[in-house]
Parts: structure tokens; C-alpha cells; sequence
């Protein structure tokens, strides 16, 4: 079908080329939550276009979101199907390329690497890696404030990673310079960035083959067993999903960790509530997972089919946006969404790690990793304060993944 959807209202945004509405430039990165909720209340399903110059509709309404998730008309893949007899390297294909059901027996061979359970196994040793941290941290705060990211989300994350996936010791800083390329290529070469993927690659294929000899208790053991018990992937395909594993566990995780440390910067008295009773602070994870996520959109869906949410048609063909940051601060779905509130008993239903089959298969480690940096941080320092004004904090990345740059905190401590 190729007649224009009807648009309920017109969308808030200065309109850019071809008339479309440009809402997610620059200032989106910092504040998405204001942007989103203008055209969640005014437009709920909107077209616009997106900072890379391609037309694309936004879905904002909790429920239509939640709908769109588990929709299969909207596809990741585009209707393209794998050819199995292509010999991938890591990244080629990855699950979020994939619908079902290719994406079914790929993505089952990590699910049960990753379960809560699974992870939680491996809690002592990623505590001991905060705690290792933070000591470095406090140690080197003489001369300065702290600058979170660099002395503690990036190497926590890393480090939980390592501890998962039991990388060698030695193997652990050579893994780390293409992982974090990949995660943030600003800057670097087309020729690094093939460097890192072809790296990655290596290492996937030396773990594969080490666990292959002596399997053990981690994520590549477990994949593996999967793959040998279920069949029906190639070994690139296998090589591939735990290439995703490494690279897409790392930055959100990077990012979800600095922006639950600056909500609380915000917000002294949830701080200093949270403090006094950690037990609250699993399921305070959410509600800042709620309150602002590094993804504010699914990865882009294409439609293949017409595809109706209230009064508008999404055509066919079209690149549809499900606005994850927009769902969170939906009113309907979640009372005074404005308010930070620890103990808020909707927060389980945000939608920051997606849902239906592409939901996030590293969600029970992102949320271990998250529950154990704020224990650990609140829990050595009796006060946290912003360095600079948190609206100074400078964001990068773009519209799909958001990045704090820099998170500088003072301080006062030990509790
Ligand atoms: C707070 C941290 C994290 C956030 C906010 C996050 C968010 C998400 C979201 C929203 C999706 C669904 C995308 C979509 O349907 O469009 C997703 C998928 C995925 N995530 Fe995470 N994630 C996080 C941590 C992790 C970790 C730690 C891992 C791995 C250890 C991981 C691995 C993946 C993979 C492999 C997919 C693709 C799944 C599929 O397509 O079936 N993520 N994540």
C-alpha cells in the first residue's frame, strides 16, 4: 500500500527536509524524555526523520510499544533470509538481524548461558572486581574528583564481562582495546574498526576451541553445550552470537551504570535512602533502568505489511521506531512518571531491555552488574556529589544509542 497514513496531529518538531519533522538532533541526546513526551502526547505515532536523513515512524505510547514488540510484522531482518552456505565472520549476522526462525535457533543457544541463576554464580567474583575499583579510585581521589566512567563503569563492565566468559588474565587487556573500539568507533579508522571485528573474531574462535578441549562453567561452555545438544547453527553463526555477546553486553551496560549513578546524583535523597537500606536496591535498579536507558528506540523495525496502530497506518516498507524512552515516561503505564521512586511497583514493566523474542537475552547479568556497582558505590562513599552541573555533562553517541562522555563525582567518604 503506498497512500500516506493518515497522522492523527502534526508533530512538534521544526520540519526539516521533504517537510518530515526533525526531532532528534543534538540537544535529543541529553534530555530525550522532554522531546519524546511532546510527541507521545501530541503525535503518537509520528513520521519523522531521522538525523541520518532516512523517514522513519516513531511508536510512543506504552501499550503500542509493547504491542509493536511482539509484533512479527515488524521485522529486524527486512525480509532478507540468511544464506547458510556464506562463511561469516564475527558481526556478519547477529541476532538482531535475524527473525524467526533463524533468529530462534540461533538465539536459544545463549539463552540458557545467561539465566539469573547462571549469572548469579559468578556475583563474588564481580563484586570483588567493584570493590578491586573503587579501592584504585579512592586511592587516586586525592588529586582530584572522580570521573566514574574511566575509573569504574568501563572497567566494571569489562572486568563482569571477563568473569562470565572466564577470559585468561592475560588475555584480558588485549581484549579490551577492540571491544571498546567497537562500542565507541568515534574517531577511529574503517581500517581499526575491521582491525577490532577481525580480533574479536580470533578470540571467539580461540575460546571456542579451548572450551571445546576442557568445557567449563562459562558463557562459551554453555553455548557450546547448547549447540551440540540442539544442532541447527553453523559454527560462524555460533561465533557470531558470542561475538554479540561480548560486544552488545559491554557499552549498555557501560552506559546504564553511569546514567543510574547520575539520576542519583540528582536525586541526594533516593540516594541517601538507598544507602541506608540496600535491600532496596534491586528493585531500585529498575526504576532508574526506567527513569533513562542508553537505547530510547528498538533497533529499527521494518514493516512488512501495512501495520495499525490506533488511527495510523504504518505503510509497508516503512522504518518503524518503537520509542522504549517514551513507554517508560508514559503516564498510563506508570503514575507521575516524573517522580524517581525507588520502590515504584510498576517498574518491572519498563521496556529498556525490549520484549518478545528479541528481549534482552543479557538482561539477568545487566541487572546483577547494575545491583552490585550501586551497592558498592553508595556503599563506600556516605555522600555523592555531582563534580560539575549534571546539565553540563556532555552526551555523545546519536539518537539510537545514547553515551555519557565524562561522569565527574566528588566524593566524601569512606561511609
Ligand atoms: C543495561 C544494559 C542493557 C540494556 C539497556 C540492553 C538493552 C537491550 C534491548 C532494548 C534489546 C532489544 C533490542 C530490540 O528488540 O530492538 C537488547 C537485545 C540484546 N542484548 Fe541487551 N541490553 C543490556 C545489556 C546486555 C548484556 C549484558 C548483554 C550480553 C551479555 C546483552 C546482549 C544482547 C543481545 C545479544 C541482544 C539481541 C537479542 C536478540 O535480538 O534476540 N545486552 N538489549
Amino acid at each position: 500500500m503506498d497512500t500516506e497514513p493518515a497522522v492523527t496531529a502534526a508533530p512538534p518538531a521544526a520540519a526539516g527536509r521533504q517537510g518530515l519533522p526533525e526531532p532528534l538532533g543534538a540537544g535529543f541526546l541529553a534530555r530525550p524524555e522532554e522531546t519524546l513526551a511532546e510527541i507521545r502526547e501530541t503525535c503518537p505515532v509520528a513520521r519523522i526523520r531521522t538525523p541520518g536523513g532516512r523517514p522513519a515512524w516513531l511508536v510512543t505510547r506504552a501499550e503500542d510499544v509493547r504491542a509493536g514488540f511482539l509484533d512479527p510484522r515488524l521485522s529486524l531482518s527486512g525480509g532478507r533470509v540468511p544464506d547458510p552456505g556464506v562463511r561469516r565472520r564475527a558481526l556478519d549476522v547477529t541476532l538482531v538481524n535475524y527473525d524467526p526462525p533463524d533468529h530462534t535457533r540461533i538465539r536459544r543457544l545463549a539463552t540458557p548461558a545467561l539465566t539469573p541463576a547462571r549469572m548469579a554464580a559468578h556475583r563474588e567474583r564481580i563484586e570483588q572486581a567493584a570493590t578491586e575499583l573503587l579501592d584504585a579510585a579512592d586511592a587516586a581521589r586525592a588529586r582530584g574528583p572522580v570521573e566514574l566512567m574511566d575509573a569504574f563503569a568501563r572497567p566494571f563492565a569489562f572486568r563482569s564481562l571477563c568473569e562470565v566468559f572466564e577470559v585468561r588474565e592475560g588475555e584480558r587487556a588485549a581484549l579490551y582495546e577492540p571491544v571498546a573500539l567497537l562500542a565507541d568507533k568515534t574517531g577511529h579508522s574503517a581500517r581499526a574498526v575491521e582491525e577490532s571485528v577481525a580480533r574479536i573474531d580470533a578470540f571467539v574462535r580461540g575460546e571456542m576451541a579451548r572450551r571445546e578441549a576442557a568445557p567449563g562453567e562459562d558463557v562459551v561452555s554453555r553455548v557450546l553445550a547448547a549447540w551440540h545438544e540442539q544442532g541447527g547453527a553453523s559454527e560462524d553463526e555460533v561465533a557470531s552470537l558470542l561475538a554479540m555477546l561480548l560486544l552488545a553486553g559491554f557499552d549498555s551496560t557501560v552506559q546504564a551504570i553511569g546514567m543510574s549513578v547520575a539520576a542519583l546524583l540528582g536525586h541526594p535523597d533516593v540516594q541517601d535512602s538507598l544507602r541506608k537500606e540496600p535491600g532496596r536496591i534491586p528493585r531500585a535498579v529498575d526504576e532508574l533502568l526506567r527513569w533513562d536507558t542508553p537505547g530510547p528506540f528498538s533497533t529499527k523495525r521494518v514493516a512488512l505489511e501495512d501495520v495499525r496502530f490506533g488511527d495510523t497506518v504504518i505503510p509497508a516498507g516503512s522504518g518503524v521506531l518503537l520509542s522504549v524512552a517514551a513507554a517508560n515516561h508514559d503516564p498510563r503505564c506508570h503514575a507521575d512518571p516524573g517522580t524517581l521512586d525507588p520502590d515504584r511497583r510498576s517498574a518491572g514493566r519498563h521496556l529498556s531491555f525490549g520484549l518478545g523474542p528479541h528481549y534482552c537475552p543479557g538482561s539477568a547479568l545487566a541487572r546483577l552488574e547494575l545491583t552490585v556497582a550501586l551497592t558498592v558505590v553508595l556503599g563506600r562513599w556516605h555522600h555523592l556529589e555531582p563534580a560539575v552541573p549534571l546539565h553540563e555533562l556532555a552526551w555523545g553517541g546519536g539518537y539510537l544509542h545514547r553515551r555519557l562522555a565524562a561522569l565527574p563525582v566528588l566524593p566524601d567518604g569512606p561511609a
